[in-house]
């Protein structure tokens, strides 16, 4: 498998045999980093991280798996680049290509990174995009398969807007390696008919489904793996709030969803999460519509079915792997 001089973007261009490689790798990277053996096999090489949105887990985890390869970072923050206010997006490509071995980019349209990837002449990483988030994907397959020793065949239900980067990318990423993927929202939060489309393509080739539905208790049944996100995702407008909490509530991770689903499931997010009061959102929200909690009760998130902190350790074994292997690291 050689996958040296590859963008990462969405994963749809990425075959089932290329997504478990990466999956073996990060496995193989994690081994290491628990017994402290090195991997600076990239020293001398730089990576550009642009976030034009905020980040804890995904700039940490290129951070560190560029670091733990031997290769310098640069961190471009939201207002510290010129990127697309005083110099586009194809001239900075160009600039950051001359000097860095790869680019991650977190931000808003998936155009954005795919023009990026167009002139930047290196690897191009997407970090999220509103339309992909593909790290976290490695991430949660890797968490999912540690679990339960296998993915295909393996029932996947996410619970909320299932239009946006999380939702999309949990039914392209299903559907390659023949999980069983149901999105569970309100018809209006349904991912679009194209993407649908394309996904059922790769599932009938996989062995795996994509299913939508409006039922909750129907969905539930059986699954391996319940997820959700934040109803609300970064750069969208606070107007949204009123209408998600209405449409998304009956939507919420609780205990008895995951009664219904019977005790092997596991509960995966991508984190941040609003779980509880701990955040300056979380307590805004509660004085505005009394809620105390939003896409998971703290009940569920606090619970042994709860593998949101293995998840986001894995976020960056699965870093280091899609850098050293487009970077075509030796290991
Ligand atoms: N899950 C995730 O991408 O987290 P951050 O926004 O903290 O990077
Ligand atoms: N849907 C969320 C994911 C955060 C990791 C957002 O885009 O804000």
């Amino acid at each position: 498998m050689n996958l040296t001089g590859r963008h990462f973007l969405t994963l749809k261009d990425y075959t089932r045999e290329e997504i478990l490689y990466l999956l073996d790798l990060a496995e193989t990277l994690k081994e290491k980093k628990k017994k402290h053996i090195p991997v600076d096999v990239l020293r001398g090489r730089n990576v550009a991280l642009i976030f034009e949105k905020t980040s804890t887990r995904t700039r940490c985890s290129f951070e560190v798996a560029a670091h733990d390869l031997g290769m310098g970072t640069t961190y471009l923050d939201p207002s510290g680049s010129q990127i697309g206010k005083k110099e586009s997006i194809r001239d900075t490509a160009r600039v950051l290509g001359s000097m860095f071995e790869g680019i991650e980019y977190r931000g808003y349209g998936q155009e954005i990174v795919e023009e990026l990837a167009a002139y930047a002449g290196v690897p191009v990483w997407n970090g999220l995009t509103n339309e992909y988030h593909p790290t976290q994907m490695l991430a949660d397959m890797l968490t999912i398969r540690e679990h339960f020793g296998t993915l295909e065949g393996r029932k996947l239900v996410y619970m909320g807007d299932a239009r946006y980067n999380m939702g999309n990318s949990y039914m392209v990423t299903c559907a390659k390696l023949g999980l069983h993927y149901t999105a569970c929202a309100p018809a209006s939060y349904f991912p679009g008919k194209e993407l649908t489309e394309e996904c059922r393509k790769y599932a009938a080739e996989s062995g795996g489904s994509v299913t939508l539905t409006e039922d909750a208790d129907e969905a539930v049944r059986g699954a391996d793996i319940i997820c959700t996100d934040v109803w609300v995702s970064m750069g969208e407008p606070d107007e949204v709030w009123e209408e998600r909490i209405r449409a998304l509530s009956p939507y919420k991770v609780t205990a008895d969803i995951m009664n219904k689903a019977g005790e092997q499931a596991i509960f995966l997010h991508c984190l941040p999460s609003f779980h509880d009061l701990g955040t300056e959102v979380g307590r805004k929200i509660h004085e505005r519509f009394g809620i105390a909690d939003m896409e998971v009760t703290d009940e569920v998130f606090e619970s042994a079915q709860s593998l949101v902190f293995e998840e986001a350790e894995n976020r960056m074994h699965t870093i280091k792997a899609v850098m050293a292997a487009t970077l075509g690291a030796e290991l």
